[in-house]
């Protein structure tokens, strides 16, 4: 299997689906269906490519672990040396709960609250991503009133760099229009009235335009303008910066698209980057903030056809997941390839299927129109691929459904990551 590719950690091994070495059917024979089940080499081996293609540069990678927050998962990202990109209190506690500690992490996000923004103080979190004045302001506050006078904090500023990612509405950040981010003429400003927050270090500047890039055009016009927010920020403020965050945002594989190889982003890093990095006078490192990237293709969601339902203009397969347990189809109209377990089960004639779930929306649908073989039937098993990033981080309890387990395969053994939601809490 192709590096990259959404079966790259799913082989078939006679006649069965695999995670590594472990056969699927027997993870859902001992926890049941549906499942997400993640490969530990497939969050692993991203991370390595990533390193070894920048290498030479001062980088500092950071998962962004709203794409798969699993603590298990992110013990491995730990121990592969990487730092962690946050957007929540509660992201924060976990990755705490993990062990990373704060100078392994930055902060982001466009709507800070003060009880977030104190205890990202206290834990000693590496910066903030400030996406407003206000925003600059409130932390100014807050250090005032609560912490000691010589506490300051370090801050990155989120530059909305006006981009045309050119990925889907939804998850396209770096246009004016969208909410993120300070425009140039803001940072600016904050360059030549730095003395309105005198417990603030402006450290970096930030970009991340959007999620789910396939090209690396957008990236490079981003990289460039940033470039130049730095040289005019620096000439303006008299300050060096330490870093520049670039965000994450590069795509994956999950149908047909050819996003560029993590080797063809490094090397646009490296080329953009490096020189820039030795001519200056200041240390300065590169941030990178990856999520799907890295959790993509690790991961998918195992799921059980309940009932096949034939009309003459449509069939339905009716699986046991639905919308609550993988939301991408229903709001993006994302695309997720969809196996059997049992290899046979792949060829012979097939129909244009809907594969649907049973919550109560037309909107729960996996898969429509979609040409599968007439042998997928009641009792059969599925996997859809690619559920590794945005998949569980964003199941919710639609319909008073308890959240799927979650399992780890490395090697020829798994682990039960994460129980199957029960329904008494809820
Ligand atoms: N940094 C910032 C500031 C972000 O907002 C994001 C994602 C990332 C990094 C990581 O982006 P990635 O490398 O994963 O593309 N739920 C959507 C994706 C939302 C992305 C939000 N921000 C989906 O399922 O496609």
């Amino acid at each position: 299997m192709k590096k990259s590719d959404p079966q790259e950690f799913f082989p078939y091994h006679g006649g069965k689906l695999f995670c590594e070495e472990v056969d699927l059917s027997e993870i859902l024979r001992k926890h049941g269906s549906p499942t997400y089940v993640y490969s530990h080499e497939g969050f692993r081996s991203p991370v390595e490519r990533l390193k070894t293609g920048l290498s030479g540069l001062p980088v500092q990678i950071c998962f962004a672990m709203k794409s798969n927050s699993n603590p298990e998962l992110l013990k491995i990202l730990k121990q592969c040396g990487i730092g962690i990109d946050l957007v929540s209190g509660g992201e924060m506690r976990i990755a705490r709960s993990v062990g990373f500690s704060g100078n392994q992490m930055v902060f982001s996000g466009v709507g800070k609250l003060p009880e977030e923004i104190e205890s990202a103080l206290k834990n000693d979190v590496f910066s903030f991503h400030v996406e407003s004045i206000p925003e600059l302001d409130l932390i100014q506050e807050i250090l005032e009133a609560r912490f000691p006078p010589d506490r300051r904090a370090r801050v990155a500023l989120r530059f909305n760099p006006d981009v045309n990612p050119k990925t889907h509405p939804y998850i396209s950040t770096g246009l004016r229009e969208n909410k993120f981010g300070l425009e140039k003429s803001e940072i600016l400003w904050v360059a030549k009235n730095l003395k309105n927050w005198p417990r603030i270090q402006i450290a970096g500047l930030s970009i991340h335009i959007g999620s789910q890039l396939v090209t690396l055009a957008p990236m490079k016009e981003a990289f460039q303008k940033l470039k130049s927010c730095v040289e005019t920020f620096e000439s303006l403020s008299k300050i060096e910066l330490e870093y520049v965050d670039l965000g994450g945002g590069l795509g994956i594989r999950y149908k047909n698209e050819k996003p560029p190889t993590i080797e063809d982003y490094c090397k646009l890093i490296q080329k953009e980057w490096s020189a820039w990095i030795q001519g200056r006078r200041a240390a300065t490192r590169v941030f990178l903030e990856p999520g799907r990237l890295i959790s993509g293709n690790a991961g998918v969601l195992l799921t059980q056809v309940q009932f096949r339902k034939e009309r003459k203009s449509r069939t339905f397969l009716i699986v046991d997941a639905a919308m609550n347990d993988l939301a991408r189809p229903s709001l993006y109209g994302s695309y997720h390839e969809i196996i059997p377990l049992n290899s046979a089960l792949r060829k012979g004639k097939t129909a244009s299927t809907d594969i649907v779930g049973p919550a109560c929306e037309t909107a729960d649908r996996f898969a429509s129109g979609r040409k599968v073989p007439v042998s997928w039937k009641r009792g059969e098993f599925l996997a859809l691929l690619s559920c590794g990033a945005y998949g569980y981080s964003m199941a919710s309890n639609y319909n008073s459904r308890p959240r799927p387990a979650e399992v780890l395969v490395k090697n020829k053994e798994f682990f039960l990551i994460r129980d199957r939601e029960k329904i008494e809490p809820l």
